[in-house]
């Protein structure tokens, strides 16, 4: 069955920058469906030529690896489709359903690139327009824990069954665990929680996929991935860019809440989660939360020697001069949020006690550059003496740039010096150079193929996003009794000398790629 795309906020920077081009790769793979529509709802006075011109010019921006063909822009045009409405509104959806989607028997997904605030009043328009198609009704269970767990999720992609209409939502979902609550509320309102579909888009990026094949595909890794033989994790995820022109919303969020709250704790859910028993969207969710459950919540002895905040200053990143945070177009002239997070994180269970899990993140950073760290412990006795170098073994699953796996170990140097010393020397796995010729799929088209095809594994349930705010709430309740101010970092550096310091106190040090 073909799946009809509506999304809402459908001319915004998301939907411009990320969703067509997804869908527009899809499209040339194949994986829409013959007859699949995709409408466009914004407010924004413009015809259909005018939207496709504007999607067109985006295309343009943003589809770096080849130009785009026009013959294969025209088919994706053909399925595209702009409806000026206010999405709040119950008689403009009315009027969409009506000219767009009037076989109730086809599948829907609507897909809400809008703030949350207008999360409620749009659900309730699509359902009166008819838009929710078979939905669980009120009180059908999105609800914060209720569907996810003695429910059951149902199984994901189950071939030929009738899913309906399935929404989806993008961060910030609150800006604490009860503003969470309450968005969650308004939602199952109308929909059950196997119609939500949370994205957190780091779990669409291949290598995060990856993680879990490596993990649970290969037999090697079990027996070791624990606090044997575990010294430290180290998540990084530094970005070169600042706030790109979204001040306001960033100085609301602050990198806890914009990265540490998501994209960071989900990826520590898959390195530290147990095998699940099977690969569908309960079981793997099931394990996820129990690590998030297991996060040693902060007290403020722990938030002063365990966390560093920081808030880049002018600088030069890849040799060009940028602002300040405070500089940067529609500041204000004071602002404590913080740009860059350092934490040392624990999880109290059998498998990680006693493994820090060493947490960064950052704006405008030296380079873009996101790595998963494992660092194994030393041997117990070395017969090599002081040719064994202090190099830990270490296995590395980049995100960014590229996406690859490396393992780091010592070899002995080449020759017949009876001294030769032990040096490191990596495995790698690039997966541009392993998948030849084939691209890399973008994380958001493997999510989009996912919610149409109804497979929720690689989306958020409501129970994980609300025990990721517990944890981080109490952290920041924590920074306000302690009176915690981001430190100062040069743009286009390492960021503050305290989270050297940090994870240095341990004995340790950051894992850099160069
Ligand atoms: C978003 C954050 O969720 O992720 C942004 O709101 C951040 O601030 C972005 O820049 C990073 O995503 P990626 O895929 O470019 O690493």
């Amino acid at each position: 069955m073909d799946t009809d795309l509506l999304i809402v906020g459908g001319e915004g920077d998301l939907a411009l920058r990320k969703l067509y081009p997804a869908l527009f790769s899809l499209d040339l793979g194949r994986r829409l469906g013959k007859d699949t529509r995709i409408v466009a709802v914004a407010r924004r006075d413009l015809d259909r030529d005018g939207f496709l011109q504007l999607a067109r010019q985006w295309f343009d921006a943003c589809k770096d690896e080849r130009p785009v063909d026009a013959g294969e822009w025209a088919a994706f045009a053909s399925r595209l489709h702009y409806f000026r409405a206010d999405a709040t509104s119950a008689d403009a959806l009315s009027a969409l359903q009506r000219e767009h989607f009037p076989d109730p028997s086809r599948e829907l997904v609507a897909y809400l690139a809008t703030p949350p605030r207008i999360f409620a009043p749009v659900c309730r328009a699509l359902q009166a327009a008819g838009l929710v198609r078979n939905s669980a009704g009120a009180g059908g269970g999105a609800g914060g824990r209720g569907g996810a767990k003695g429910g059951g999720v149902k199984r994901g992609g189950v071939k030929g069954a009738a899913l309906g209409t399935r929404i989806v939502v993008e961060k910030p979902l609150g800006e604490n665990r009860e503003s969470f609550l309450q968005i969650n509320r308004e939602l199952s309102e109308i929909f059950s929680e196997e119609q939500v579909y949370r994205i957190d888009h780091y779990l669409g990026k291949e290598t995060v996929q990856n993680l879990l094949a490596l993990r649970f595909a290969n037999s090697f890794l079990e027996p070791l991935w624990n606090n044997r033989y575990i010294d430290n994790v180290q998540i990084t995820l530094a970005e070169s860019i600042g706030v790109s022109g979204r001040w306001d919303f960033y100085d609301q969020a602050g990198a806890m809440r914009d990265m540490v709250q998501n994209h960071l704790l989900q990826l520590v859910c898959l390195a530290a989660m147990e095998p699940p028993a099977h690969l569908d969207a309960g079981a793997v969710r099931n394990e996820k939360l129990k690590v998030l459950s297991c996060l040693r919540p902060m007290d403020e002895g722990s938030a002063r020697g365990s966390t560093v905040t920081g808030q880049y200053r002018g600088g030069a990143v890849a040799g060009q001069p940028v602002a300040g945070y405070l500089e940067e177009e529609g500041a204000a002239a004071q602002s404590d949020t913080e740009t860059f997070v350092a934490l040392r994180a624990e999880i109290d269970n059998w498998r990680w006690a006693g493994v820090p899990f060493y947490l960064r993140t950052g704006k405008r950073m030296q380079r873009r550059c996101s790595t998963i760290a494992v660092e194994f412990k030393q041997v117990p006795h070395s017969i090599f003496g002081d040719r064994l170098p202090a190099a830990p073994n270490r296995l590395i699953v980049r995100l960014q740039p590229d996406e690859a796996i490396r393992l780091e170990l010592l070899s002995k140097a080449a020759g017949l010096d009876a001294e030769a010393p032990l040096r490191p020397a990596a495995l790698d796995l690039s997966f541009a150079a392993a998948n030849a010729g084939q691209p890399v799929p973008g994380a958001y088209e493997r999510l989009l193929l996912d919610v149409m095809r109804g497979n929720p594994t690689l989306f958020m349930r409501a129970d994980e996003v609300e025990e990721a705010w517990k944890w981080v709430d109490q952290v920041k309740a924590a920074w306000r009794r302690i009176g915690k101010r981001p430190e100062p970092y040069t743009a286009g550096g390492i960021g503050p000398a305290q989270a050297i310091a940090l994870i240095a106190r341990d004995g340790r040090e950051w894992y850099d790629a160069a």
